[in-house]
C-alpha cells in the first residue's frame, strides 16, 4: 500500500506531499505538532492530545485550521488510507506560508499536515532489561510546555545520547533539577515508595502518557508527588523510568553509566508499564 499524506486540504502520495519553501514551520519553526499512538486501529488518548494541540496553537496565536470534528475525520481518513493498525499519527500545524518576516503575516492560512505510519513494536529488550540515560544541561527555551516543532536542542540531546550508547538524555536545569528527556518525561520512585515526576510547569511538556500514568497511580492509591528532583536523588532512587507515546513506559536502569538500585527494572515500574500498556489496548 503506498503512503498517503494530508497536506493543506489534499490527500497526496507521500513522496509528492510538500509544503511551500516559505512555510513558517520551515523557516521559523513557527508551528506545533502532536504524535498520537494507534493501537488496533484506534487512537490512544485522542482527547488529551487534542486538548494539548488546542493549547499549543492558542499559546502561539495560530488559529486551528479546521474544527475539532473535521480534524478527527482527517486523522481517521489518513489512518484508513495508510492501512495503519498499529503505529502513529503525526499532526503538524504551522502559521502558514508567507514572505519571510519575523512578525505575524497579515493574512495567512495555517498549514495542516497529517501523516500516519505503521510502526513495529519497540524492541522487547527495552521493556525487559530497561534502558540507559545520560544527563545533559537543558539548553532549551522557557516555553517547553508548548509542543513546538522547534526541537533542535532536543535533536542534539538525543544524538548525544545515541553516541553515548544511551536511549535518552535527561535534561538538567540551572538549579540542578531534571526537567525531562528530549522526547520523554522523567520519573523516579523514592526509597520510601513515592513516585515522583516534575510538575507540568513551563520547563516540560505535559505528556499525555504522563497524565495517563498519573491517573493509574491515583487509581492504585500509590504515593506520588509532582516536584522536581536532582540527578543525585535519581541515582539514590529505588527505581527510575520514562514515559512517552512512542516509548510507552521504560525502566531507567542506569544514569551516566551508574546503576539505579541494582541496575534492573524495578517492580513498581514493571507494574505501571503493564497497566499503561493495558490502558492503550496493547497486548502485554
Ligand atoms: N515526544 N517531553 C518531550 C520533550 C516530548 O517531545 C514528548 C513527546 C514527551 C512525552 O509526551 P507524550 O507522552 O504526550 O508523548 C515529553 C513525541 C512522542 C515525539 O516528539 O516524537
Amino acid at each position: 500500500m503506498s503512503r498517503i499524506a494530508y497536506v493543506a486540504g489534499q490527500y497526496l502520495p507521500h513522496r509528492r506531499a510538500a509544503v511551500h519553501i516559505e512555510d513558517r514551520g520551515y523557516q521559523f519553526a513557527d508551528g506545533v505538532y502532536e504524535v498520537i499512538a494507534v493501537v488496533a486501529g484506534k487512537l490512544v488518548d485522542e482527547e488529551p492530545h487534542i486538548v494539548r494541540l488546542k493549547r499549543s496553537v492558542g499559546e502561539l496565536r495560530i488559529p486551528l485550521p479546521m474544527g475539532e470534528a473535521a480534524l478527527k475525520i482527517v486523522m481517521r481518513e489518513v489512518i484508513r488510507r495508510n492501512g495503519v493498525d498499529n503505529g502513529i499519527v503525526y499532526l503538524q500545524v504551522t502559521r502558514g506560508a508567507a514572505p519571510r518576516e519575523h512578525a505575524f503575516p497579515k493574512s495567512v492560512k495555517p498549514t495542516l499536515v497529517v501523516t500516519a505510519k505503521r510502526t513495529k513494536p519497540p524492541d522487547p529488550k527495552y521493556g525487559r532489561d530497561g534502558i540507559a540515560v545520560i544527563t545533559i544541561p537543558d539548553i532549551r527555551w522557557e516555553r517547553c510546555d508548548i509542543k513546538s516543532v522547534a526541537l533542535v536542542a532536543n535533536v542534539l540531546g538525543k544524538q548525544q545520547a545515541r553516541e553515548a550508547g544511551a536511549y535518552e538524555a535527561w535534561q538538567v536545569d540551572r538549579d540542578g533539577m531534571v526537567t525531562e528527556g528530549t522526547s520523554t518525561n522523567a520519573w523516579i520512585v523514592t526509597m520510601d515508595g513515592a513516585v515522583v515526576t516534575r510538575a507540568a510547569d513551563n520547563a516540560i511538556l505535559s505528556g499525555v502518557t504522563r497524565l495517563a500514568v498519573l491517573d493509574i497511580i491515583r487509581a492504585e492509591g500509590l504515593q506520588f508527588s509532582e516536584r522536581p528532583f536532582t540527578v543525585t536523588e535519581a541515582l539514590a532512587a529505588r527505581e527510575a523510568f520514562l514515559t512517552s507515546t512512542t516509548a510507552d513506559l521504560l525502566s531507567v536502569v542506569s544514569i551516566d553509566g551508574k546503576p539505579v538500585a541494582n541496575g534492573k527494572p524495578g517492580l513498581l515500574s514493571e507494574k505501571l508499564r503493564s497497566a499503561y500498556l493495558a490502558h492503550t489496548g496493547m497486548v502485554v
